[in-house]
Parts: structure tokens; sequence; C-alpha cells
């Protein structure tokens, strides 16, 4: 198979790695811990290339050559998306990622143009961020027709790994953000608390506006020009993330960041399995378009488990060819139903247009 897991022996990328072989794949495994990796690709029977991302471009576009598609799954991403990215579109590779990260999304629309010339997709948040809030949010846009106000909630997952925690620690401070008339605006954390009804199994719950990244990508996926994400979280977790943000400065330096790892990698290991094969989450989404509503829910599996079946699928049909290049979403790449393909999802109409709400 003509791709390369890049991060493939960190938590998310081995369930990827793991699922690819399963699925009777062969990829090829890649990361800067030269150890870590051979291990990893002895065990699994596969191929393997280190490197880091710290080199020039051309050092990375060498160990693209060959490849059809690179799975990024090394985060925090804002440290490797950039480099990956520039040898993808040198090397004319497909670029894929796992990212939530809202600020990656801003800077792989900018590259749409270059991707286009390059003919290689950039598609990131092929994770459970984005796909089942951005396959939702593109089915109700069909029900509609046209998107002017998009709001999205998320609850449930309730643990995270390693590389989440350092990826949140990056972004503590930087508060929220949510897209007005066209723009998006930085918000404090946590701006607004509204309730919001998720349905079976989850109830309603308090959820604060948190940069989920379909603040970025709903435009190109629904046309959608104003967007605000909620995250269901414990009320006395509203109080803290205020707090984190006035700690930013302090947070953010470098001997606190290195800190923050060191306890991070000590105190936590990820979900385990019994947690990724009974854990669920559900998005919740409303759309308008001024005068009528449409609403649904996607419930899926637990978010990593999920992660594993998105991404392996993704990255198989964009090795197929079936994307078209420049930036893409989940949802513009493979249509609203690609979530539907995923096992334990279910999904409403809540609201269809033209019913009272
Ligand atoms: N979209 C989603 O729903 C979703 C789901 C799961 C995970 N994620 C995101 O995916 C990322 C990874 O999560 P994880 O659970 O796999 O974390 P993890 O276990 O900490 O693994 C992180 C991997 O990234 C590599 N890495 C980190 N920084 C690097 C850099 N600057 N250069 C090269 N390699 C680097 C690490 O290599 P070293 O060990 O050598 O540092 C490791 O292989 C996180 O950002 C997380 O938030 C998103």
């Amino acid at each position: 198979m003509d791709l390369l897991v890049y991060g493939s022996y960190g938590y998310t990328g081995r369930l990827i790695a793991h699922r690819l072989v399963r699925r009777g794949r062969e990829p090829t495994l890649a990361g800067r811990n030269r150890d870590r990796l051979e291990d990893q690709a002895d065990a699994l029977g596969l191929e393997s290339r280190a490197f880091s991302l710290d080199g020039p471009t051309e050092g990375i576009v060498e160990y693209l050559e060959g490849f059809d598609a690179v799975l990024n799954c090394a985060g925090p991403f804002v440290d490797t998306c950039g480099p990956l990215v520039e040898a993808c579109l040198e090397a004319g590779t497909d670029y894929l990622d796992i990212t939530g990260e809202f600020r990656v999304f801003e800077d792989l629309i900018e590259n749409d143009d270059r991707a286009r010339e390059a003919g290689i997709a950039l598609l990131p948040g092929a994770g459970f961020d984005i796909v089942p809030s951005d396959c939702l949010a593109a089915f109700l846009a069909d029900q509609l027709g046209s998107v002017e106000e998009l709001t999205i909630g998320i609850a449930g997952g309730a643990s995270i790994s390693a590389g989440t925690a350092r990826t949140i620690l990056r972004m503590a401070g930087e508060g929220a953000v949510v897209r007005r008339e066209g723009r998006l605006r930085r918000v404090p954390a946590a701006d607004d608390v509204r309730e919001i009804e998720f349905g079976r199994g989850y109830g309603t719950r308090s959820a604060v506006t948190v940069p989920w990244a379909d603040v970025v990508s709903a435009p190109r996926s629904t046309g959608a020009e104003d967007v605000t994400a909620y995250a269901a979280v414990p009320s006395p977790a509203i109080g803290l993330m205020r707090r984190m943000e006035r700690l930013a400065p302090l947070v953010g330096s470098r001997p606190a960041r290195w800190l923050g790892d060191r306890l991070i990698d000590a105190a936590i290991s990820g979900p385990s399995a019994r947690e990724r094969a009974t854990g669920s989450a559900v998005v919740w989404a409303e759309a308008t378009d001024g005068d009528d509503v449409a609403r649904g829910r996607v419930e899926t599996s637990e978010p990593y488990g999920f992660t594993a079946q998105a991404a392996t699928a993704i990255a198989e049909r964009v090795v197929a060819g079936e994307v078209d290049p420049g930036y893409q979403t989940p949802a513009t790449a493979l249509g609203p139903d690609l979530v539907l393909e995923f096992p334990g999802v279910d999904r409403e109409l809540l609201v269809a247009p033209g019913e009272v709400p």
C-alpha cells in the first residue's frame, strides 16, 4: 500500500497501524524515534522510515518518494503539519491527518491553490474531530438548501490520550474561537455557556464554547457565515477553563510546557481497550438559513476507536484516488454520508426544515 503513516508509534498512530494491518494493508510506518519505530515495524511485519521534521524540506521530500499519501498522526500538529505539507506539495503526495487544531485547518485552507496546482489533496480532520460534525453539518445543509448559521455541540469521550493532553496544553490560554459574518473571532475560554439537549443516553448538558475546528472548516462544507461550537463539560470544569486562560503566560512558557509534558506522560495513558469498546460520543447540530431550521445528531463509538476507523477508511480512499486535489473537508471529499460507514454510528434528523422547532 502506498501510504506512509507518520507518528505511527504514538497512541492513536498505533491504533491506526494495527487497523490497517487487520484490513490486509501494508502501510510504511514513519516517525522520528528510530528504536520505537523499528520495534513497531518488526512486530507488525511492515517497513519503516525514520526521519524528523526539523530539517530542510528537501530532506523530508526524499522520504516521501514513492508514496501516494501521508497520514500524519504526530501531534500537536502545529509542530508537524507545516513541514510535512511543504514536503507533500513538493513531492506530489496527498496529505491527511487527524488534527482538531483550528490553526492547522486555517493554514491548510491557505494552501488550497498550491495544492490544486500540485495535484494533491489536503484533508485534515480525518478523525473524531471533525468527521462526525462535518458530515452532520453538511447533511443539515443538504436538508435546508443553504445555511447562514451553524451551531455544533459535542458530548462524550471520557478519557484522553497523552498526545491530546499535550495538544490541549499547547492551546491553553488561546481561549475559544467563533465565526461571525464570515470572520474568525477570538473569544475568552468558555465564553458562552448553553444547555444542549444531546438526546438518548446523554440528556441535557451544560456546554461551553470551544475552538472546535468546524469553526474554520464548516463554511467550506455548508456555506455558513456564523459558526459556534460547544463541548459539554462538568460545571466545575467551566471555572477551571476560565482560570487556565488567565494563567496562559505561565502555562505557555518553555519550563512549564516541559514540566507539563513530563506530568502528562506519567499520568495519562489513553483510553483502555475496554473504554474504547464500550465508550461513545454524540455530536448535535443546528443549522438555519435565516427562516428555517434543521437540527440533527450523530452518535458514534468512542472517539479514539472512531478516529482509527475513520482515518484508515479515508486514507484508503485517498490512496485509491477518490479524493479531488485541493483543501478538502471529510464531507466535501467523500460526502455527508461518509460517517454512516463506521460501526456504531447512528444519525437522526431531529427537526426537518418546515417542522416547528
Ligand atoms: N481528531 C481526533 O479526534 C484525534 C484523535 C486522537 C488523537 N488526536 C490528536 O493526534 C495527536 C496524537 O495523539 P496520540 O494520542 O497519538 O499522542 P501520543 O501518543 O503522544 O503520540 C504522538 C506522536 O506524535 C509524535 N510527535 C509529536 N511531536 C512530534 C514532532 N514535533 N515531530 C515528530 N513527531 C512528533 C510522537 O513522537 P515522539 O514520541 O518521538 O515524540 C508520537 O509518535 C494529538 O495531537 C491528538 O490531539 C486527534
